[in-house]
């Protein structure tokens, strides 16, 4: 079985749909672990609700955060870390130790970096009036949204959309674009 373990810090739709796609036997994987920085977080509601572990995390310093993940992750056998709406930095231990990756609502690298995270990537798409938005699926490295890019999908951005009709249609083709990304990793392809 692939093991992954998912890290979240607020509604968690990605997470939901990566769970749904596993129900469903679409994705031959299981779900060992939900991390969140956030203990309000929605995604460890639907964590709890399909019986998968969470962690919160308690350290609000980077080195250790990063410390603590590492203690914590030790205990299971991880094939893949993906962030799904997760917006702390990842650390030094965690990117030496574990393949992760990261779900970004932009076409990369337009509209990345920090403090560009869910909404706001999407008022500043729309504000830019862009043609074009979408989602990318790329590795994690020390910096925010920089990694290497996996995949991308491209959507229209229309004149009558608004930052939150942009923000459901980006959603709906990120969430069909990381399972697609997922089973690559399942079969190797990755
Ligand atoms: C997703 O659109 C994801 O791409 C984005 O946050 C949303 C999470 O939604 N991530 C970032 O902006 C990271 N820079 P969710 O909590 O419903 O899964």
């Amino acid at each position: 079985m692939y093991h992954l373990v998912v890290f979240a810090s607020g509604n968690g739709s990605t997470l939901q749909a990566v769970i749904d796609s596993i129900k469903n036997h679409e994705l031959e994987a299981q779900i060992d672990l939900v991390i969140s920085d956030n203990p309000k977080a929605y995604a460890l509601e639907r964590a709890k609700e399909n019986n998968i572990d969470t962690y919160t995390i308690q350290s609000k310093d980077f080195s250790k955060r990063d410390l603590e993940l590492s203690n914590v992750l030790c205990n299971y056998s991880i094939d893949l870390i993906v962030l799904a709406g997760y917006l702390k930095m990842i650390g030094p231990n965690l990117l030496e130790k574990y393949t992760i990756i990261n779900t970004h609502p932009s076409l990369l690298p337009k509209f990345g970096g920090k403090g560009m995270h869910g909404m706001h990537v999407h008022e500043a798409v729309i504000q830019a009036k862009e043609q074009y938005s979408g989602a990318t699926i790329h590795f994690v490295n020390q910096e925010y949204d920089k990694g290497n890019i996996i995949s991308q999908t491209k959507v229209t951005v229309l004149p009558t959309d608004n930052a939150k009709t942009l923000s459901e249609k980006v959603q709906a083709a990120e969430k069909v674009q990381l399972i697609e990304v997922l089973n690559r990793f399942v079969q190797h392809e990755i």
